[in-house]
């Protein structure tokens, strides 16, 4: 039986893309996931016990693990979200996000590279990266496409650029079957609260102070990561080798927008007063090199492979304030580490 090879499937888009593999493809599912801070087997552990995945603790460094992978399974594709996530962590950290985006994924590529031997028929390695590649835009400047210089703002941003870089050599120099997926902001369940929506809405859920980096007024294109595993499903199927796809969701909002309609469903979830939680809005020290405005021209994706989005912001925000209030206990247990050190850190007096 064949194989996926699915890296950081415990963190969160990887858990959603898992969760849905396992209904949709008939193949052994093996994720390999390091479990830093920001993976967790709370959000697999169902798929786990049930064997519908299985899972391996370890590290995209370890070439020597990533050897006896390939050995032991017949590993038809690779879909590599592993990764350093976080802005603002490689703004304070960067060390970390060299190592495993950059080193990490050259030590998976030439894994693949070796187990495959050019035997390249049925195969495919889906990098997944981001829009962040591209740097920000102007209000009026066009959306970004796949045609698009690099321009990354950040050391996060740059070192996906790295990555992406590497992969696309890869398949240019030894024809490995390498696609790239280069995604905007994600939103859903089983996202660590470290990034803007899942921390307002429990900072809001427990009356808390919503964190509002400079004036609000950056822009995103937020998709709903059920999209965004879609768009990948999509592109595995019927992507070409050696070709970037953008995914968007053509829901450009700012960050004041979110958290204000965030406020809302909270109010309407806890019957709280209308108005009630945007009281506890409070603009804080902005982020260095904050990238002003994302926005994806999706259109080659549309056209060649007749994909797009199903959600919108309006109408799948407040049923994910909803399943963050159902799963309080998720919540806890994923904040109950090195979480509240890093909140103090980031936040206070901040
Ligand atoms: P995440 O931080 O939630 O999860 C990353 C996972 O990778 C975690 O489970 C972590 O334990 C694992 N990991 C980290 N270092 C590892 C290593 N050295 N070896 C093995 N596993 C390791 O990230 P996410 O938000 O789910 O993002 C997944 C991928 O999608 C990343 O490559 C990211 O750049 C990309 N992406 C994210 C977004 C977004 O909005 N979150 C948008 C576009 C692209
Ligand atoms: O565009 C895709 C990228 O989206 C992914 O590649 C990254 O992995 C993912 O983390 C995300 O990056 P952002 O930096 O855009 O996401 P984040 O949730 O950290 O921040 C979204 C916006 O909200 C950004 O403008 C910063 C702002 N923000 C964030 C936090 C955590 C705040 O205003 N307050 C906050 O407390």
């Amino acid at each position: 039986m064949n194989a996926w090879l699915i890296t950081g499937g415990a963190g969160f888009i990887g858990s959603n893309f898992v969760r849905l593999a396992s209904s949709r493809v008939d193949a052994k599912l093996i994720v390999l996931d390091a479990l830093t801070y920001a993976g967790n087997l709370s959000n697999i552990n169902d798929l786990i016990e049930s064997k519908q995945i299985t899972f391996i603790k370890g590290n995209i460094l370890d070439s020597t693990l990533l050897n006896q992978l390939f050995s032991e399974h017949k590993i038809s594709h690779v879909v590599h979200f592993a990764a350093e996530s976080h802005v603002d962590r490689s703004i304070t950290g960067p060390a970390a996000f060299i190592e495993t985006n950059v080193t990490g994924t050259y030590t998976l590529l030439k894994a693949a590279q070796d187990a495959w031997q050019n035997q390249y028929d049925h195969k495919r390695f889906l990098h997944v990266s981001t829009d962040e590649v591209y740097g920000d835009l102007g209000p009026d400047d066009p959306p970004f496409n796949e045609r698009m210089a690099y321009q990354p703002s950040s050391p996060y941003s740059a070192s996906k650029a790295a990555s992406d870089h590497l992969a696309m050599a890869w398949h240019r120099t030894y024809g490995l079957p390498v696609i790239i997926s280069n995604c905007s902001n994600n939103y859903g369940p089983w996202q660590f609260p470290e990034k803007l929506i899942p921390l307002i809405i429990l900072n809001a859920l427990e009356g808390r102070e919503l964190p509002v980096y400079g004036d609000g007024m950056q822009i995103r294109d937020w998709l709903h990561v059920e999209d965004h595993c879609d768009a990948l499903f999509t592109i595995l199927e019927r992507g070409q080798d050696g070709e970037i796809y953008c995914i968007g969701g053509n829901n450009e909002r700012t960050n004041l927008d979110i958290v204000m309609r965030i406020c809302n469903a909270v109010d309407q979830a806890l019957y709280r007063t209308a108005g009630a939680s945007r009281k506890l809005i409070s603009h804080v020290t902005d982020r260095l090199g904050h990238d002003r405005r994302y926005a994806i021209d999706a259109g080659k994706l549309r056209q060649e492979l007749h994909w797009s989005p199903s959600y919108t912001v309006e109408n799948a925000l407040p049923e994910v304030v909803n399943w963050y209030l159902q799963h309080r206990d998720w919540a806890d247990d994923v904040r109950s580490g090195e979480y509240q050190a890093y909140y103090e850190r980031h936040y206070n007096q901040r």
